[in-house]
């Protein structure tokens, strides 16, 4: 049976992760967050200790691998090898090595087949980068979220104040390290030859800076009605 995919794309903090996991409570389909197979990648090359940029030693991790997503009406969460990681791939340096390893096409190819496999089992709301251009160019609904640096940098920052108690010495960062870090990743993403950030020609670009989550939402609801 045919499954229907929404695409949600964005820069980091854009809102994509709170707008997809609503979108798809409120409409019953499944919330797959595709940043956190690259994160998990990250995760598993920093456990190993390993140079990412040794392409056979990459390879064979790639291959030992095997990733199990859970996802839960709220939530994603990432098994990697029998061990749920969800709680330790937020890190500041897991961002910026997920950054860097998502420009490198074995860990991209290798990272298709388990998007491929949930989209043709469950209706799903599919955030990351490359969804509505690469993974999915088919997918029947297609929608780019942007807004402004700053506003992007300060809600990271309220997400990681807010969970002070249950992060590490991470929540230390200030707002003018992760606007930089921010800054920093907008570029590695949306400037490598592979899968770059950008907008499908045929996506619903959404600029949320001076909006509310729920009103995003709406917006995205909205134009599902009439398509
Ligand atoms: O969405 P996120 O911040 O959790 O993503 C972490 C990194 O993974 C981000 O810097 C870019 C990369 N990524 C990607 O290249 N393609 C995706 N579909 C999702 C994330």
């Amino acid at each position: 049976m045919n499954k229907i995919t929404i695409t949600i794309d964005g820069p980091a903090g854009a809102g994509k992760s709170t707008v997809s996991r609503s979108l798809a409570a409120q409409i019953g389909y499944v919330y797959v967050d595709t940043g956190a197979l690259y994160r998990g990648v990250a995760y598993e090359i920093k456990k190993a200790k390993l140079d990412y940029k040794d392409h056979e030693e990459l390879v064979k991790l790639l291959k030992e691998i095997k990733f199990d997503c859970k996802m839960q009406k709220d939530a994603f969460k990432l098994i990697s090898n029998g061990n749920d990681i969800s709680d330790k791939i937020r890190t500041t340096e897991i961002s910026m090595l997920a950054s860097a390893v998502s420009a490198l096409p074995e860990v991209r190819s290798g990272l298709l087949g388990i998007q491929k496999d949930i989209a043709e089992k469950y209706n799903a709301v599919f955030e990351g980068r490359d969804m509505g251009t690469v993974v999915f160019p088919h997918a029947q609904h297609k929608f780019f979220l942007i807004a402004d640096l700053k506003i992007r940098a300060g809600r990271r920052y309220k997400e990681s104040a807010e969970n002070l108690s249950k992060k590490s010495s991470d929540n230390l960062e200030n707002l003018n390290k992760i606007e930089k870090d921010m800054k920093k990743r907008d570029h590695n993403d949306s400037t490598r030859v592979e899968s770059p950030l950008k907008p499908a020609s045929d996506s619903i670009v959404i600029d949320s800076t001076n909006l509310t989550i729920e009103q995003v939402v709406e917006k995205i609801r909205n134009n599902l009605l009439i398509s």
